[in-house]
């Protein structure tokens, strides 16, 4: 029996290329999102792949979701936390609500996903979670004090996640994509983004969805037991730790 994948955010943008491509390494996906019924249903008949409709930002929606995809589909082996929004603002301008909506879908929302998974793991004495992170979240970015806040805070998150998980067979590691060319990054004022961000990424372009999912399907495998806390960056040079 193939194991289990849950990607959250995995009808769209990066979580999207993460469901195909877990999908084609033999694992049965089910792939969670938020609001876009349309893309949602145009995913699965693309890809065959089921797509469950809840908030990873409400607790017990997370649980009741888990629940459902673990009685359709079997347990949960592998879990991506992807799903993340931005409510881009300089600091003077940003509102309570834009650093609320961001901190409770891009780092609470891994509290919500991630416990309730977790005793099954422990029990089954296996698990895979791989959290999708940012590269503004390692080096701080203008405009984004409550992403970079929530993205670094994901990684604080994974390490300490890796040492509780490391006996029982639960690795935990992350991601730090850069610039993807993806709906996210294309909703960047064009001038901003041709003129203040492209030219900073040594590679000279945009990363690829599928270039951060090979990570993934890398962290996920059996080979990558040995690596846990780690965080894997995918960003074209533009940073380094
Ligand atoms: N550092 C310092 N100051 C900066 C700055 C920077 N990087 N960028 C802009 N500023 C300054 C500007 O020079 C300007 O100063 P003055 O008023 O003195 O001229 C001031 O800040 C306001 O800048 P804007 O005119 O750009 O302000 P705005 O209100 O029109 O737009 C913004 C603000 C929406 C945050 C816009 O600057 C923006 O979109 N920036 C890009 C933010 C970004 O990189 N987002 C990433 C989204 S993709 C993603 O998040 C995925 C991922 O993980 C990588």
């Amino acid at each position: 029996m193939s194991k289990v994948a849950l990607v959250t955010g995995g009808s769209r943008g990066i979580g999207a290329a993460i469901s195909k491509a877990l999908q084609a390494a033999g694992y049965t996906v089910a792939a969670n999102y938020a609001g876009n019924d349309d893309a949602a249903r145009a995913f699965t008949e693309e890809t065959g792949i089921k797509t469950y409709k809840w908030s990873v930002a409400d607790y017990d929606a997370c649980a009741a979701g888990i629940k459902q995809v673990e009685a359709e589909l079997g347990p949960i082996a592998v879990l991506v936390n992807n799903a993340g929004i931005t409510r881009d603002s300089m600091f003077h301008k940003m509102t309570p609500q834009q650093w609320k909506e961001v901190i409770d879908t891009n780092l609470t929302g891994l509290f919500n996903m991630t416990h309730p998974t977790w005793a099954g793991m422990r029990d089954r004495k296996y698990g895979r979670i791989v959290n999708i992170s940012s590269i503004n979240g390692q080096k701080g970015q203008a405009g984004q004090a409550n992403y970079s806040a929530a993205k670094a805070g994901d990684l604080g998150f994974t390490k300490a996640l890796a040492q509780e998980g490391a006996r029982a067979g639960i690795t935990v590691n992350a991601i730090c994509p850069g610039y993807i060319g993806t709906e996210m990054v294309r909703a960047i004022d064009e001038k901003v983004l041709n003129e203040r961000i492209i030219p900073q990424i040594p590679v000279g372009r945009l990363g690829e969805p599928e270039e951060i999912a090979r990570c993934v399907v890398f962290l996920a495998s059996d080979d990558a037991g040995f690596i846990t806390g780690s965080t894997i960056s995918a960003n074209g040079g533009q940073f380094f730790v």
